[in-house]
């Protein structure tokens, strides 16, 4: 029984988490770990956690209950088994998880990956280990990288996070209680970590941070760089040909940004804009510091440089004090914009944040009455937009074998699912296909003509304007 060890992680939270998990599978990789699919295989099992709300804290526990039964298997069988809790949960509850569930060795925060093999150690001799602290080191230089390999497992599109961390302080949000003040990494930084992952093959990346346009990390002569300028220079990375980003808040949407969108062909014509709600007395007691107008006016700005563009959001239900008025606002928001796509929720008051404590919490009844009549429109718009597509011809990314044989899944600028029947030697191709039928959640398509810059140093061309086509 002296393999490699083995390593199970499971992600929980936003693209953030995800590449969290992917970097601590990297750090493991270089103390002889190997990844499994199977929980029951592993020797170590990490819980990446989100702390957004309390649905998604609540799946911790209940995730405890099933792996604690595996660990008393495991000894039975004379094996060790750890279990780790990663991630905003445990950088929110700390030490109460081990008391809520003793079968946890260790618990660490976001902050703390760099320093995972060092807690595992402690962990394994001592047992009960927490690390929640904020480091004075950068953890990036400290995390390992990608192997090739592993790089080409996880596909053609790849996130890298630039940014982390929020000074926003929304009144509904723990982010930044979790994640921290917000910190961006430096220029170069980045662009290595891109190149390494053009040079493994991946041609699309997705800028990442909890709000990733408040960017402002070092350039190599010591001044702040901004999102706009920090795309520019990802786009020159010989095989990139698609860009894209998120979250955005919409008051840091700075000058150089919306230039981007109009000077850079491979920066995607699809943006990522929460506003959580269409009343301005709602997005006051939010602390969310812009009104509809305000972001209304975003969305021109961004409709000016680039036509084609199309927007998505996310939504909260029911915050407190939300009264039938402020509600319809939102639903004339959605109608206004005409969203290509939304994520909406019910407001779930979180432990330690403004919100939870204020008077005039909204009735569950009445949230989940929202929330249907807000997804019905959202679901409108967005199989308007989908039929829209049908008959256009659309740059698509190749990313992945799909359900059906001799069938390819991609994705459209707009990041649609296409499905289209291609050879797998197409994979990681930007491909024309012509979108012949719309479904709730996908689109089917077919290939328009030979494959188009295939060669790593090709850059994209655009998609047509959306509204190019009657
Ligand atoms: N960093 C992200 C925030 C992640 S949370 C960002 O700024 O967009 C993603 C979405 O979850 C938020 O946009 C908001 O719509 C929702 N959300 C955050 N806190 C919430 C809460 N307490 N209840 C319900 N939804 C919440
Ligand atoms: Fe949370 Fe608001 Fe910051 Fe987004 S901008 S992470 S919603 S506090
Ligand atoms: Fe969840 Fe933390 Fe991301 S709370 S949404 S995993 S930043």
């Amino acid at each position: 029984m002296n393999g490699p060890r083995k390593v199970h992680i499971k992600s929980f939270g936003c693209q953030m988490n995800v590449y969290d998990s992917n970097r601590m599978a990297d750090t493991l990789a270089a103390e002889g770990f190997t990844e499994t699919a199977r929980v029951e295989d592993a020797d170590l099992v990490i819980l990446n956690t989100c702390h957004i709300r309390e649905k998604a804290a609540d799946k911790v526990y209940s995730e405890l209950g099933r792996i604690r039964v595996l660990k008393q298997a495991g000894a039975r069988d004379g094996r060790r088994v750890t279990i780790a809790v990663a991630g905003c949960v445990a950088q929110a509850e700390g030490k109460e998880i081990i008391r809520r569930a003793p079968a946890v060795d260790l618990v660490f925060g976001p902050q703390s990956y760099h320093r995972l093999p060092a807690l595992l150690a402690r962990a394994e001799s001592e047992g009960s280990v927490v690390d929640t602290e904020f480091p004075v080191e950068d953890k990036f230089d400290l995390l390992r990288a990608p192997s090739a390999a592993a790089i080409r497992a996880r596909g053609v599109s790849a996130f890298v996070t630039v940014q982390e961390g929020c000074d926003k302080f929304c009144a509904f949000c723990v982010v930044p209680y979790t994640r921290g003040a917000e910190h961006s990494r430096p220029v170069a930084q980045i662009i290595a970590e891109v190149e390494r992952l053009a040079d493994a093959g991946v041609r699309e990346i997705a800028l990442i941070g909890q709000n990733v346009n408040a960017y402002h990390g070092e350039t190599s002569d010591g001044r702040p760089s901004t999102l706009g300028r920090l795309l520019a220079r990802i786009a020159e990375v010989p095989g990139i040909a698609r860009l894209r980003y998120t979250t955005s808040h919409p008051c840091d949407m700075e000058d150089s940004l919306i230039a981007a969108h109009r000077d850079l062909p491979s920066l995607m014509p699809y943006l990522h804009l929460p506003v959580q709600s269409g009343s301005d007395r709602i997005l006051a007691a939010m602390n969310r510091r812009h009104t509809r107008a305000n972001y209304l006016d975003v969305i021109a700005r961004m409709r000016a440089v680039r036509p084609d563009i199309a927007f998505s959001s996310d939504f909260i239900v029911g915050f407190p004090d939300e009264g039938e008025d402020d509600f319809a606002a939102t639903l004339t928001l959605v109608d206004e914009v005409g969203y290509a796509g939304a994520f909406s929720f019910k407001y779930s008051p979180r432990p330690g944040t403004p919100a939870a404590d204020m008077p005039h919490q909204t009735p569950e009844v009445v949230k989940s009455e929202r929330l249907y009549r807000l997804q019905d429109a959202i679901d409108r718009h967005q199989a308007a937009f989908s039929v829209q597509c049908v008959g256009r011809t659309f740059d698509v990314l190749l990313q992945k074998t799909g359900r059906h044989p001799g069938q390819i899944v991609g994705r459209s600028p707009y990041l649609q699912p296409v499905v289209v029947t291609a050879p797998t030697s197409m994979i990681g191709q930007i491909a024309a296909v012509r979108v012949t039928e719309a479904s709730a959640n996908s689109l089917l398509g077919a290939l328009a003509d030979a494959p188009r810059n295939a060669g790593p140093h090709g850059a994209t061309s655009r998609a047509e304007p959306m509204l190019a086509e009657g």
